[in-house]
């Protein structure tokens, strides 16, 4: 482990808007033995917590208070500025995919990290106030390799593995969690974007592994995956959020952690991340935590609800049909499985959109989504149920092939109704012909006069027109 990074951060998380200040956390990392320098918010000195350690490096976690009148913090001499004041206008990046499922930690560091380049120009630019993490921040698929009771992950696994083996599987995980995130997080251009910008994080399948929670039973549910679950989830909590778990009760809408989805209130503006890995099963969605989280959202003049995998999307069920009908094609139904428009999961799916058209009547719910690799964008409805869905994925991740995307724009030409009267609508991004762009992208949205624009930021193409939202 030692070619990763010892020491990254600060990395900013959103906690709450209050009156006249902003409450951050601010997570560093220093080799284990060294204790961190100076930090000051509010003209005040503040004490690190000790949140995590592994392989020599040590967590630690500033709780800020960042006044009005004082937007900024100095760590180790060097002074940030941060937007505290959330009222008026405000900018929000949202970016997802930040990685690759092979060799992601191997990648040219100008190449993979072009986009969060791009970003932290604009941010000097016209400073955004958050970022939100749409899923898959890291890739951790290959965690499991290099140990033999995860090497043939998810296929075959060993049916009664030792305490001792288990203990031993922990060890690797946990490493090789600490070096994806130690990697990811001290890349150029996020790590300056991130000292500045509180994020606001939900996973994908990729923070634990390729598909989790659509793979079969006895991967899921065997001991080697339930720790594989475990782990990823301690990581996540202590890189994505900087909390360890006595922490589950004061940041996510579960108290008792079944469902890490969370609600955030700033001014005229409602933020929702359900969290779709943590209860997803072959045949469902969310358990009983995740919707008792989802009834909680009333909405309000805007809502942004973060979705990690897209809400509104083509019509799948007729594929995914055929192929489970074809031994060879299995891989590509569990991925299909993952979606919502699984046939598994229609009820759930008919479920949420209720739910989100419920939202809309206190004011317009824009649903944010990533994981496809592809930028599009969707409708539902029309008029005052109107409901818009803006996908952005990867800011890293490249993106497939065009022939792929246009096969998939036809695809999406099927058109789908789940809910009868509100048909949806797969479109193009403002100024493209195509439905879905294969270039990798993030998405700028923009209070401008009380008034919410989206543009996003293609790799090739540059920014698209704005769309009003
Ligand atoms: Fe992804």
């Amino acid at each position: 482990m030692s070619s990763f990074p010892d020491r990254i951060g600060p990395i900013l998380y959103f906690r709450a808007a209050e009156a006249d200040a902003l409450r951050v956390a601010a997570l560093v990392v220093r080799p284990e033995g060294e204790t961190p320098g100076e930090m000051l918010a509010g003209g005040m000195g503040v004490a690190p917590l000790p949140l995590a350690a592994c392989e020599g490096r040590q967590l630690w976690r500033y709780d800020l208070t960042l006044p009005q009148d004082a937007p900024h913090y100095s760590f180790e001499g060097r002074e940030r500025r941060v937007q505290v004041e959330l009222s008026g206008d405000l900018r929000i990046a949202f970016v997802s995919c930040n990685g690759e499922e092979h060799g992601d930690l191997g990648r040219d560091a100008e190449e993979r990290n072009a986009m969060w380049q791009r970003l932290l120009g604009q941010h000097r630019d016209s400073p955004f106030g958050l970022m939100l993490m749409g899923g898959d921040q890291i890739y951790a698929d290959e965690a499991t390799d290099g140990h033999p009771l995860s090497d043939d992950w998810p296929d075959d696994i060993p049916e009664s593995p030792t305490p001792a083996q288990l203990a031993d599987l922990e060890r690797h995980l946990r490493a090789r969690f600490f070096e994806r995130y130690l990697s990811t997080f001290s890349a150029p251009g996020f790590s300056e974007v991130s000292a500045e910008v509180p994020a606001l994080c939900v996973w994908d399948d990729h923070d634990i592994c390729d598909g989790w929670g659509s793979l079969h039973r006895d991967a899921t549910r065997s001991a080697v995956g339930q720790l594989l679950f475990r782990v990823a989830r301690e990581t996540y909590l202590l890189f994505q959020h900087a909390a360890r778990e006595e922490d589950v009760p004061q940041l996510f809408l579960d108290p008792e952690g079944r469902s890490l989805s969370w609600r955030h209130e700033l001014p005229g503006l409602t933020l929702f991340g359900p969290d779709l890995r943590s209860e997803r099963g072959r045949r469902q969605v969310m358990g009983a935590p995740g919707w008792q989280g989802v009834t909680q959202i009333e909405g309000g003049p805007h809502t942004f609800l973060v979705s990690s995998v897209p809400l509104l999307g083509p019509r799948l069920s007729l594929i995914e049909g055929l192929m489970m009908a074809i031994p060879k094609m299995q891989k590509y139904e569990d991925d299909l499985r993952d979606q919502w428009q699984s046939r598994a999961h229609r009820d759930e799916w008919r479920r949420m959109l209720s739910e989100v058209l419920r939202m809309r009547r206190a004011g317009p719910v824009t649903v944010l989504s990533g994981e496809i690799h592809l930028a599009t964008r969707a409708e539902m409805g029309a008029g005052e149920h109107l409901i818009h869905q803006l996908v952005a994925s990867g800011i890293s991740h490249r993106a497939p092939p065009r022939a792929y995307a246009l096969g998939l724009g036809t695809l999406a030409g099927l058109g789908e109704a789940p809910l009868p009267e509100h048909p949806i609508r797969i479109r193009p991004l403002p100024g493209q012909s195509t439905r879905y762009a294969a270039e990798r992208n993030y998405l700028r949205l923009e209070r401008r006069s009380g008034q919410w624009r989206a543009i996003w930021e293609l790799e090739d193409s540059g920014p698209t027109p704005a769309m009003a939202l």
